[in-house]
């Protein structure tokens, strides 16, 4: 199959790996002999196990899940870069093809890969903090916060877990990280989906966003946006890096 079949333009594909359950000391191994001398360092870099697990499987999933989109480009073969925040992009063979964002959550990744530049995700699990309804108050618009404050007590908590991952994921595809004030826009969710809203004088243009919510599995939010004015429908995957890519 070709490249262009396996992820069309006007799709993008999310894919959804568990990485505590992924324990094959063989398929680690794998995993382990794809990373560079760098991301081996950052690896080690993380003082507990699960996080330096979660890491090799995060990389593992993103070369992985590249070179089968690019074949051309071996999974050790991928060479990354990041902007001034942090943001990784595509450097060397494949870049230009392809745009990617990673996020991960307590016992789940998630990776968005797709043609057209600069998607964003965020996936977080759904355990509340404790006082959450402040957290908002303190950090979201503030037509956000009295959407939320005027729902049912039932559902503020899977508005409050929307919009943070919406608002991440927006800030994500920015790729500025918080230097973006999460007071300076506000999402809306209506009958159609998520928009986007910007004060007098936002620095941004809502048409040119497409945002998703979608099914992130129980107990966790997943949230996409691309900057593309273009129709984009998005796919999910379950991936276990080199051994199997399920659509959902
Ligand atoms: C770093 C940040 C981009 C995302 O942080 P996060 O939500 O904690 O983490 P996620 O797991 O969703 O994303 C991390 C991944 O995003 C990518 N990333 C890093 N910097 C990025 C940036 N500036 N823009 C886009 N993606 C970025 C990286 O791939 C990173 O994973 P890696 O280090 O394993 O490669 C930034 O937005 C941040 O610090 N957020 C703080 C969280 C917060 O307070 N959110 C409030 C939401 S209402």
């Amino acid at each position: 199959m070709q490249s262009s079949e396996l992820l069309p333009p006007d799709e993008i594909h999310l894919h959804i790996t568990d990485d505590p359950a992924i324990t094959d000391p063989d398929l680690l191994a794998k995993y382990e002999a794809l990373l560079t001398a760098e991301e081996r360092v950052r690896k080690d870099r993380f003082h507990f196990p699960r996080h330096r697990h979660q890491f090799l499987v995060a990389r593992a999933l993103l070369r992985t899940t590249l070179a089968r989109y690019c074949p051309d480009v071996q999974p050790a073969d991928w060479r990354f870069q990041a902007n001034d925040y942090g943001r990784p992009y595509i450097a060397g063979a494949g870049a230009g093809l392809l745009d990617f964002n990673l996020s991960h959550t307590d016992g789940r990744i998630v990776l968005a890969v797709c043609r057209s530049p600069s998607p964003g995700v965020d996936i977080e699990r759904t355990n509340p903090p404790d006082g959450f309804l402040d957290i908002a108050d303190r950090f979201f618009a503030a037509n956000e916060v009295s959407a939320l404050n005027t729902l049912p007590a039932a559902e503020q908590e899977s508005r409050f877990f929307a919009l943070w991952t919406m608002k991440e994921a927006y800030i994500k595809a920015r790729g500025m990280g918080l230097s973006i004030p999460l007071q300076d826009f506000a999402i809306t969710f209506g009958p159609a989906g998520p928009s986007i809203h910007f004060g007098d004088g936002g620095a941004d243009d809502p048409r040119r966003w497409q945002l998703f919510m979608l099914e992130g599995g129980e107990e966790y939010a997943l949230a996409v946006a691309l900057p593309d004015a273009a129709p984009v429908r998005p796919r999910l995957f379950r991936t276990t890096p080199f051994l199997a890519v399920e659509p959902i």
